[in-house]
């Protein structure tokens, strides 16, 4: 069958909606493709929500490229996208190509995201024009959670809206392939969605987007630290996983486990030898 090609979730717009979510590992990837997800994010929320940092910035690109083999590893159908992490493609479209081009001659992916607008439009025309298809990032950009004061809905004033409306526009005559807002007021992902040419997929931004996208451990209750209003969680796996955890632990002190059933023994014949 083969995986769904940028065209094809292109295709989509307007039609049938883009199921989106963050895959890290082989087991988040096959579970994701079992249950028909459309497009997998190596998202460089891996930062936090895997390796345990605060915030998006400290993850790498060999990190990023571990994990993003992982998941190609783990899934066939889906699109897989990398997410460009801090510093591998601000710097510079020659940088950006060289980064985004890893992904797909070592990742496994077939598409890269980068965050921003205007001010990464040029960066993104020119890794489109090597040949990688680019899902611009725009609203919320947590790699710049720092200049924008933190974590907050963006676009709610009449010049933070049309500042979105200009990034959406530069994005896509930059030449993305699709736009994924994240905190963004639902009625401006609605005008934006209708503007652009390309499909929208959103995080926080409101159900008139073409697709929707999730981390994986908020959907499924793996992360219980945070949990933004956005997310809904469709499982809480993490008092679930506690729960064996707990059983297991309390079996091997009881001398619960292993039992005959989880054991290996020896022939009569051979035990009979052994302690004559
Ligand atoms: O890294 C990430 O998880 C993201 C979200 C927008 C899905 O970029
Ligand atoms: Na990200």
């Amino acid at each position: 069958m083969g995986r769904l090609s940028v065209p094809e979730i292109q295709a989509r717009k307007g039609r049938e909606p883009i199921v989106a979510l963050t895959a890290y590992d082989v087991v988040s990837a096959r579970l994701a493709e079992e249950a028909g997800v459309d497009l997998l994010l190596i998202g460089d929320s891996a930062a936090m929500v895997v390796l345990g940092h605060e915030d998006t910035l400290p993850i790498t690109m060999e990190e990023m490229l571990t994990f993003s083999r992982a998941v190609a590893r783990g899934s066939e159908r889906a699109l897989l996208v990398g997410d460009l992490p801090f510093l591998s493609y601000q710097t510079g479209p020659v940088e950006a190509i060289r980064n985004a081009g890893r992904f797909l001659k070592e990742g496994g992916c077939q598409a890269v995201k980068m965050e921003g607008g205007q001010e990464v439009a040029e960066i993104v025309a020119a890794v489109v024009r090597a040949g990688i298809p680019v899902l611009g990032h725009i609203g919320l950009t947590p790699q710049r959670a720092s200049a924008l004061g933190g974590y907050r809905v963006q676009g709610r004033d009449l010049e933070g809206a049309r500042k979105l409306l200009a990034d959406a526009e530069a994005l896509v005559e930059a030449g993305v392939f699709a736009l994924l807002l994240e905190c963004v007021p639902a009625e401006l992902s609605r005008i934006i969605t209708q503007r652009v040419p390309v499909p929208t997929i959103g995080i926080g931004a409101g159900p008139h987007c073409d697709g929707q996208i999730l981390v994986f451990h908020d959907v499924v209750g793996l992360w219980p630290r945070f949990r933004p209003k956005f997310v809904r969680s469709y499982a809480e796996l993490a008092p679930e996983i506690v729960r064996a955890l707990r059983n297991y632990a309390q079996d091997v002190r009881a001398g619960n486990f292993p039992g005959p059933e989880e054991s290996f023994s020896l022939s009569e014949e051979v035990l009979k030898a052994l302690t004559e």
